[in-house]
């Protein structure tokens, strides 16, 4: 393949899936050139928007099926909801394996699946049907991380000792769609929802440059999880009207705020400690990703909202709301920040530069759906110190079967106190 182009098809173009397609602008050797979305208008306004910004040509098609059949589609992304990826991944390899298709590889949005049962069906899947797989963790690539995490290690690390302490942390104020919110739908609430992408950075930003993932042992998870805004007679009725009646947060809520700290020992025994935070009820200007790392001379911070220019608009300045400022936009006048080039900023551009060049060499992506798997077996088990009040060993050993409460719609913190 390395003499040619990539071809991309993409399976689902919400939310998510226009964010790739927008960070497309920034990767070379590739082009969209299938979509396949259950809403024929979103496919059809995604299909606009990649001709507009001329990062490919792609045909609208009926079923994965004919996407995976089509001859210009050489790898697939899989951007549908999370309660979609087993149904979807299992679709995609049929047609692979019947041979009504050929792909050299799939990437996935996180979480890889709900749980750890549905995780490690993914990496199963793939493999029998020989696909390369890419598990698509942003931050990871973001230049922020990418930039500060090489100049750590080759100055800091290399001069005085290596990091000892990462805290990463992803808040907002709530999910743009009701299936996030619903426990079984998603597979949680924000610990799941978003506590994947703190887990994963603050290890990577742990692990030495180059060095494989298993340098790292996980040892303890600590969390805690709790309801702190929208169990409040207001907010259930904000979200009851959201869904059409579905969401039910006075007796079904999911987690709106989760903390968690992992336990971790490096190839020479030393103690590394990861602190997590994610919640949906940051009300600031908008999407607020925080990153620490500490080391014995020397420590790094990020902050995705202090990234880029501010603007100032007066109490006269009364447009319509909207998110051109920052993803999750809570206001428009007043001192805001402005994300001047969000696909690149959160890691999109860079992950799927990294995704694509995998693909056409061959090789698998050094984010990929062991990753993804590791991500889902470290959030269960936060999940079950959360549930039990208590620190777990990891791994802990009933993790491949465990469903959170959460996930089986038997969780209410206002029950328990
Ligand atoms: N990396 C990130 O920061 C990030 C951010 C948001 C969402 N995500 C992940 O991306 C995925 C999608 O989230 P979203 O926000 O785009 O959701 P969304 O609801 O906005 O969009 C999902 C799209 O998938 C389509 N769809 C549903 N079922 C389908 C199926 N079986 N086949 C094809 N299309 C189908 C829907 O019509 C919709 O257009 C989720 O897994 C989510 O966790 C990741």
């Amino acid at each position: 393949m390395a003499d040619r182009r990539l071809g991309v098809g993409f399976i689902g173009t919400g939310f998510i899936g226009q964010f790739h397609i927008r960070s497309f602008v920034g990767v070379r050797d590739a082009d969209i050139m299938g979509i396949f979305d259950t809403d024929r208008k979103t496919a059809e306004r995604a299909a606009m928007m990649v001709h507009k910004l001329g990062v490919g040509e792609p045909v609208i098609h009926d079923s994965i099926t004919d996407l995976v059949a089509d001859p210009a589609v050489d790898a697939v992304w899989i951007n549908t909801p999370n309660f979609t990826r087993l149904e979807v991944m299992q679709e995609i390899v049929d047609a692979v394996t019947s041979g009504k298709g050929e792909l050299v590889g799939v990437c996935c949005e996180k979480p890889l699946g709900r749980n750890v049962s549905e995780a490690r069906r993914m990496l199963e899947l793939a493999g029998e049907a020989g696909l390369l797989d890419g598990y698509l963790e942003d931050q990871l690539f973001s230049p922020s991380v990418q930039r500060g995490k090489t100049i750590i290690w080759d100055r800091g690390a290399a001069l005085t000792g290596r990091p000892f302490l990462a805290r990463s942390a992803e808040e907002h104020s709530g999910p743009h769609m009701p299936w996030f919110w619903e426990g079984e739908l998603q597979g949680g609430g924000v610990l799941n929802d978003m506590m994947c992408h703190s887990v994963e950075v603050a290890r990577f930003l742990l692990t030495p440059p180059d060095a494989p993932r298993d340098i790292l042992t996980p040892m303890k998870v600590t969390a805690h999880t709790s309801c702190l805004k929208w169990q409040e007679e207001r907010y259930v009725e904000h979200l009851r009207k959201m869904s059409d009646g579905k969401l039910d947060y006075a007796n079904r809520p999911a987690e709106d705020y989760a903390r968690g700290v992992i336990e971790y020992r490096d190839d020479e025994g030393r103690e590394l400690i990861v602190e997590v935070t994610t919640s949906w009820c940051y009300v600031g200007a908008g999407l607020r990703l925080s990153m620490e790392l500490l080391g014995p001379e020397y420590s790094m911070a990020i902050n995705s909202l202090d990234a880029g220019p501010k603007v100032f608009f007066s109490r006269n300045v009364t447009g319509p709301v909207g998110e051109d400022l920052v993803e999750k936009q809570n206001a428009e006048t007043g001192l805001m920040p402005i994300v001047s080039d969000e696909e690149s900023e959160y890691g999109y551009t860079g992950e799927n530069r990294h995704m694509v060049q995998s693909f056409l060499a061959g090789r698998r992506p050094s984010e990929n759906f062991s990753d993804g798997l590791n991500v889902t077996e470290l959030l269960m088990t936060a999940y079950m110190s959360a549930e039990q009040g208590t620190t777990i060993t990891f791994p802990p050993p009933d993790l491949d079967t465990f469903i959170p409460a959460v996930a089986r719609g038997e969780w209410n913190p206002k029950e328990q106190s």
